[in-house]
């Protein structure tokens, strides 16, 4: 059974505790790369996968080794992207002049590949990332859905694009091509999700990839590697592994990368845009930080805005780009709201990802812990108070959730992403010191706000539409539904994600035009009653 973040006990389990439906042994499938079609094993080093999740043995709790990766060389990484280069064949390669419709065959064909190891990655994202049970089995079912989404999303552009247009004497077809060779590297909270929303697009769209998984959350994509070379043609999508400086460093020093799809760090964002030689020439579609404010109205139903700022601040930990890392609470009801939130924190059931109802679980970064202690220990000495019960504990790697009331926003707390489980309170006086806030921060992802007042919400709501992109009213900040844009401004994204954003961001309009003289129109009817090209032509793909 989990404990409650309230009374803090010891839950880390010993070996013959841990269910049937969620073992582990040491996967040994981990140290094996996909390129150019063939997945194979790498003979050079690897590095050692460390679960978040420790289990007790005869020296305590200690982290359960889970496996291991190869820890690629550079050549080793420029030889995945050869690979995609010539897959690609400069734009002449088979996969981006193959008809749409067969691109959609063969992602087809990868989706029950893909099913066929749900239970394997499932059980890879409890263990290697602390993910729960529940939420692991969704991010798997989410992902297979968003390729679903995206099929019928590119079947529906292709129908729009199966027709002539004629403008001032032009006679034209315009539709969306590849842009080349892309590298996803997606982030370790969504290592699956995440990755396979720009992937999948990347993809289907006719560009070949590279891609790296995150430092935490590899493994889990070796059950897919084989469902990737039996579904796409060789060198359409290859695997790297390893430190970003050996491995990314040189793959965007080549000057070789398109398209850099990245989800992470505002940072590391920077410095691989800046190793790109030729700048003018890279697309970037970015994900990156976010500092996602809930504000409460002295309106608010409390009740409400407690059940869902708890959730938007602390599931999966507080590790979702979308959290909600800060709350500004209307002095008039910010006792009242502090003292209720804190009491739901204490509720929450702490223990491991299997367990049922779990919430709070290990944290897969092994300096986090001490960290976020740094953070909540400069809030305190700013004048805030750690005001839940067992709040702040640390075991292992775990973290009790804190809580902190009354904090000020000029500490690190209220400025940075802390990504985990440490909660904000900050009492305001009047709405216009929570758009000065929204204005001053270097990110802009979302907002929630929590009132009952036409006219109060809509006084914050102009000005924050233009600090973030995405304001929830009465609800958590969340990225879903996956058709609705997501993306931000300042340091938080580069580019709009959606089912149907993601196929344009990953593509780009070609026209192919002609004067429509009588000759020019025979020629082009020709072409498409002979289909003899798979631009030019008018097939409707159902
Ligand atoms: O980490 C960022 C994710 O895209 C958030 O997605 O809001 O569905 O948890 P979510």
């Amino acid at each position: 059974m989990p404990t409650p973040v309230a009374s803090p006990a010891p839950v880390f389990p010993e070996a013959d505790r841990i269910p049937e439906h969620a073992r582990v042994g040491f996967y040994d499938q981990g140290a094996r790369y996909l390129i150019n079609g063939r997945v194979q094993p790498l003979a050079g080093s690897c590095q050692e996968v460390l679960s978040p999740v420790c289990v007790v043995g005869k020296d305590g709790p200690t982290p359960f080794r889970l496996g291991h990766y190869p820890l690629m060389t550079s050549a080793e990484a420029l030889a995945a992207l050869d690979a995609a280069c010539e897959a690609y064949g400069k734009g002449c390669g088979e996969w981006p002049t193959m008809s749409v419709h067969e691109r959609i065959h063969h992602l087809e064909a990868f989706i029950p590949r893909m099913q066929a190891v749900r239970d394997e990655v499932v059980r890879l994202l409890m263990w290697e990332i602390g993910k729960t049970f529940g939420d692991s089995c969704k991010e798997f079912d989410r992902t297979v859905e968003y390729i679903h989404y995206t099929i019928e999303a590119l079947k529906e552009l292709d129908r729009t694009s199966s027709r002539f247009a004629v403008e001032q004497g032009f006679v034209a077809q315009v539709r969306r091509s590849p842009l080349g060779v892309v590298l996803c590297m997606g982030p370790y909270n969504y290592p699956l999700n995440e990755t396979f929303t720009t992937l999948i697009p990347a993809l289907i769209m006719g560009n070949t990839v590279v891609f790296k998984p995150p430092r935490y959350g590899v493994l889990l994509h070796a059950p897919l590697l084989q469902a990737f070379a039996d579904s796409f043609p060789p060198g359409v999508v290859n695997t790297v592994y390893g430190r970003g400086s050996v491995v990314t460093g040189p793959l965007m020093e080549s000057g070789r990368i398109d398209v850099l799809a990245f989800i992470g760090s505002a940072e590391v964002a920077a410095v691989l845009k800046h190793q790109h030689p030729r700048p003018n020439r890279l697309r970037c579609v970015l994900g990156l930080e976010a500092k996602n404010a809930a504000v409460i109205l002295p309106d608010a139903d409390l009740d409400l805005a407690v059940k869902e700022c708890v959730l938007g601040a602390l599931s999966y930990n507080g590790q979702r780009c979308t959290a909600i890392k800060i709350i500004f609470a209307h002095r008039s009801v910010a006792d009242d709201f502090a003292r209720r939130f804190a009491e739901a924190v204490g509720r929450l059931s702490v223990g491991m990802p299997w367990e049922e109802g779990v919430q709070i679980t290990p944290l897969p970064e092994e300096k986090k812990p001490q960290w976020l202690k740094e953070l909540v220990d400069e809030a305190v000495a700013g004048g805030a108070r750690l005001i839940n019960a067992g709040g702040g504990t640390i075991d292992k790697t775990l973290y009790y959730p804190a809580v902190l009331y009354p904090a000020d926003p000029r500490t690190r707390v209220g400025q940075i992403e802390q990504f985990g489980p440490v909660t904000p309170i900050v009492p305001y006086a009047d709405e216009p010191e929570v758009i000065q806030w929204a204005i001053a921060s270097p990110v802009g992802q979302q907002a929630a706000l929590f009132g009952n007042d036409p006219a109060r919400l809509s006084r914050l709501i102009d000005p924050l539409v233009n600090q973030v992109c995405r304001v929830n009213l009465n609800s958590q900040c969340q990225r879903g539904p996956d058709k609705f844009p997501f993306t931000g401004r300042k340091d938080s994204a580069e580019g709009t994600l959606s089912v149907s954003d993601a196929l344009r961001v990953f593509s780009i309009r070609s026209v192919v035009a002609a004067k429509s003289t009588e000759p020019n129109q025979r020629i082009i009817a020709q072409i498409v009653a002979e289909r003899r090209s798979k631009f030019l032509s008018t097939d409707f793909i159902f």
